[in-house]
């Protein structure tokens, strides 16, 4: 069955108003170029959601946001809901990345309630796993995946609502990457794993991204790896051009 790969950036907590002339600078080279076979996503930090929504829709480019609070509202001050990001113009929400496990303790149960949420408003969930330099120097990276796969993968997660995104710990932010070789053994697992947990089907078309370090440069050979369906892209999402680069890999590698 063939899956439509897509690469998101990830902003992070980059970006200021003058950054939006990146989308538009994005939007441009997308509508000049050859259309890359493959969807796109930008997530910006929420205070940028608006007007990149006024930048965005009608575009091929779809906006995206970084973390919600499982509830829909309440008194939980300075968090966002759902439903907010929803109302801001987002179609999808990215939840459980590292940073957030690390920063904000944030653990399975609550990454998985936090992609129910994100279903609950309509969202797509972009759930990330990926394990710690010291689990894998211990051996422990498939366990870890598994586990992390069972407690924040919701079980109705369907193709439609969920992505994930596989991003070792040690590999953000750094310049390193995983060989092709592990990439591949651990894509697998993870299509197994999501096969044999979600209702039939689901898991075998349900796209699995490679993130950590993806650059124009390691794009290529990163994304033709099997069960590779696309990318999640941080520092290099913050310039156009480069995430274009890594766009680019799709338009040059044309599935029929
Ligand atoms: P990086 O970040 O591309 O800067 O390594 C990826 C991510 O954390 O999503």
């Amino acid at each position: 069955m063939a899956i439509t790969p897509i690469v998101i950036g990830n902003w992070k907590m980059h970006g200021l108003t003058t950054s939006l002339d990146e989308i538009s600078r994005l939007l441009a080279l997308v509508q000049s170029g050859h259309a890359p076979a493959a969807d796109i996503m930008i997530c910006p930090p929420a205070t940028l959601l608006e007007r990149a929504h006024g930048l965005l829709q009608h575009t091929a480019v779809a906006l995206g946001a970084q973390d919600c609070h499982p509830a829909p509202s309440g008194a939980h001050t300075g968090d966002i809901s759902a439903e907010m990001l929803a109302d801001a113009g987002a179609s999808a929400v990215i939840v459980g990345h590292s940073e957030r496990r690390i920063d904000h303790g944030e653990t399975d149960a609550l990454v998985a309630a936090k992609a129910a949420a994100a279903h609950r408003a309509r969202l797509t969930a972009i759930i990330c796993i990926g394990e710690s330099e010291q689990e894998r120097n211990d051996g422990a990276t498939l366990q870890i995946l598994k586990r992390q796969l069972q407690g924040s993968v919701p079980q109705e997660a369907t193709a439609a609502n969920t992505v994930i995104a596989y991003e070792p710990v040690w590999a953000i932010g750094s310049g390193r990457t995983p060989t092709s070789a592990e990439v591949t053994e651990i894509h697998g697992f993870v299509r197994r794993t999501l096969a044999s947990r979600l209702r039939e089907g689901e898991g075998d078309s349900m796209r699995i991204l490679y993130g950590g370090s993806v650059k124009p440069a390691n794009a290529a050979t990163l994304l033709r790896l099997p069960d590779v369906n696309g990318a999640l892209v941080g520092g290099a999402s913050l310039k156009a051009q480069d995430f274009y680069d890594i766009l680019a890999t799709y338009a040059e590698n044309r599935v029929a």
